[in-house]
């Protein structure tokens, strides 16, 4: 009865659903999820009911897509603390329905004070712990001066307040706790307690119960003054203040003046053709995008479809196709600010071709040697897709990298610190916490951006818009994307089908294969094994949100099944 009058309450604030929706809640679920949609004007999927109803409310009040992620990436931040954020950054990809396309690097930076070998030990080895828990794997945040520039150059509302006043109400009112937030909040405390400085909710609470309202009063006043005083609000004043506070609290290195200089940056996005589709993504500082294109490109020249959905020839195919960008990957790619990414050799049709020249259909490739990273489950990013009314398309993945980030809530204002830093390569060849391994392209410097695995995507065809799409899942991102574009352009699948659909992984090192349970039946993994592929079965891979743009116009959305996403439209 607490939880229809509660639905109640948030219908009214956000309007009923109106398109047509399947919607797959458990019973005792909190929110209403709806997984698939069919919408005929416009959509957002987010890993949260609330953000996804704060999209809607904001398309339905005549923002476009932009005005719509601007409110979604803040109250991500209140409504989904474990990835949603402004104490981390992300990578916008932006669609006008006209067909520019533009991307936007909120990403990280490396405080001024960082150097190549601050987390190595005295042996001269790299300590995780540093760059993964406390104030020294902080990065300088992002995320509102991404929100910022977006809004500057593209709201049609142009009524910034209108966009952060959600968040403030969120945090002021409370929302529910999810039975998955609940459970990850509480065996995260003894690392918030061993990670803060000062009293918070997090570290002091008793165990969080599904169903609870979460309030987060401190939180209210910092959106406040970003309501009020835009990037001054967090860049500046007493937020700022407090972060550098909490810096010198906990040894962290960030600065004022590494908050004042912070500045997000437009860049071209990089872009590819596999059949009659163009394929739009982020460039560096994400790997993604370059990886996802370059696969593509070393995948055209076969036929899938005819090998057949997740048979042992597409398997081995795609496995020794994403074995050889992650080999790409851990040796030239970097910050491109500050080091020479071959990118367009990377993404050369004749190059992917000679990349495939040693592929061999029966027998994997040997991966140079084993590494010893080992696999993270995926909450630890997020993803959301909006297209609005006129077709333009948002596509934006945001993130603390680890849950919680460095788990540094900042004394007083409720703000999650991102442990970014970790996405550096501390030491040539040492893996970070996707096992991921590095080299001289993404060594730490003072002020460059961490390379990243986001993969915010957008796919045209002949012209039009066709699909928005992108996951969280660290390294699992890329493939994950890879992937689900292919479900779609090479084996015809709906949203929902698509995103459903099981996954697998592989990153060149570790050499192994990581799948979902259910993407290899047990004769194709007995195949896969004779011809030299080791595979480990392993948990959800990715919470992966797509739209599909239908010839009549309607929006086709789907929401993963994998977490709490959830899908709304009009
Ligand atoms: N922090 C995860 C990523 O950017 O790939």
């Amino acid at each position: 009865m607490k939880n229809l009058f509660y639905f109640a309450c948030l219908s009214l604030l956000f309007g009923l659903n109106s398109c047509k929706s399947i919607t797959q809640s458990s019973p005792e679920s909190i929110y209403p999820l709806n997984k698939s949609i069919q919408a005929k004007n416009a959509a957002v999927v987010t890993a949260h009911y609330v953000a996804s109803e704060v999209g809607k409310s904001i398309l339905e009040k005549g923002g476009n897509a932009v005005d719509a992620a601007i409110a979604v990436q803040f109250a991500l931040d209140v409504c989904f603390p474990v990835a949603g954020n402004i104490g981390g950054g992300g990578f916008m990809i932006y669609r006008e329905n006209g067909g520019a396309v533009y991307t936007l690097d909120y990403r990280e930076k490396a405080p001024l004070a960082a150097t190549a070998d601050m987390y190595l030990d005295e042996n001269g080895d790299a300590d995780l712990n540093k760059s993964q828990l406390g104030h020294l794997a902080v990065g300088v945040p992002g995320s509102v001066d991404g929100m910022v520039q977006a809004y500057k150059r593209f709201s049609k509302l142009k009524d910034w307040k209108t966009l952060v006043q959600p968040s403030v109400d969120i945090a002021k009112k409370g929302f529910k706790l999810t039975a998955s937030q609940a459970a990850y909040l509480n065996e995260t405390k003894p690392k918030f307690e061993k990670a803060n400085t000062r009293p918070n909710q997090f570290s002091d609470s008793k165990r969080f119960k599904t169903g609870e309202l979460l309030v987060q009063k401190d939180l209210a006043r910092v959106y406040e003054a970003i309501r009020d005083n835009g990037r001054e609000g967090f860049y500046g004043g007493w937020v700022a203040d407090s972060i550098v506070a909490e810096m010198k609290r906990g040894n962290g290195i960030i600065t004022l003046e590494d908050l004042e200089k912070y500045q997000a940056k437009w860049r071209e996005p990089v872009a590819g053709y596999y059949d009659d589709y163009k394929v739009y993504s982020m460039a560096p500082p994400s790997s993604g995008g370059v990886l996802l294109i370059q696969m593509l490109e070393m995948l055209e020249d076969y036929d899938l479809k005819d090998m057949g959905f997740h048979s042992t020839e597409s398997i081995h195919l795609i496995t020794e196709v994403e074995r050889r960008a992650f080999a790409d990957r851990a040796k030239h790619l970097g910050d491109t600010d500050f080091y020479p990414v071959p990118l367009k050799e990377m993404m050369d049709s004749l190059y992917a071709r000679k990349r495939m020249i040693d592929f061999d259909p029966k027998q994997a490739s040997l991966s140079s040697q084993i590494g010893a990273g080992e696999l993270k489950e995926s909450e630890q990013t997020t993803h959301f897709c909006i297209v609005d009314n006129e077709g333009n398309a948002v596509s934006i993945t945001t993130t603390l990298n680890g849950g919680y980030g460095s788990k540094v809530i900042v004394g007083g204002t409720g703000i999650f610190l991102n442990n970014e830093m970790d996405d550096f390569s501390a030491k040539p060849g040492t893996p970070n916490m996707f096992g991921l391994i590095g080299a001289e392209a993404n060594k730490i410097e003072p002020e460059k951006r961490m390379l990243s695995s986001m993969t915010p995507t957008i796919i045209e065809k002949n012209g039009e818009l066709v699909m928005v799409l992108g996951t969280p899942g660290g390294s699992t991102i890329i493939t994950s994307v890879l992937q689900v574009a292919l479900n779609y352009m090479e084996f015809g699948m709906d949203a929902n089908e698509a995103v459903q659909a099981s996954r697998f992984h592989h990153q060149w090192l570790p050499n192994v294969i990581t799948s979902e349970k259910s993407a290899i039946s047990p004769e194709v993994l007995k195949e896969l094994n004779s011809m030299g592929h080791e595979v480990v079965i392993r948990g959800k891979i990715g919470r992966m949100e797509a739209i599909i743009k239908m010839q009549d116009g309607s929006l086709d959305a789907a929401a993963d099944t994998r977490g709490d996403d959830h899908a709304s439209g009009y």
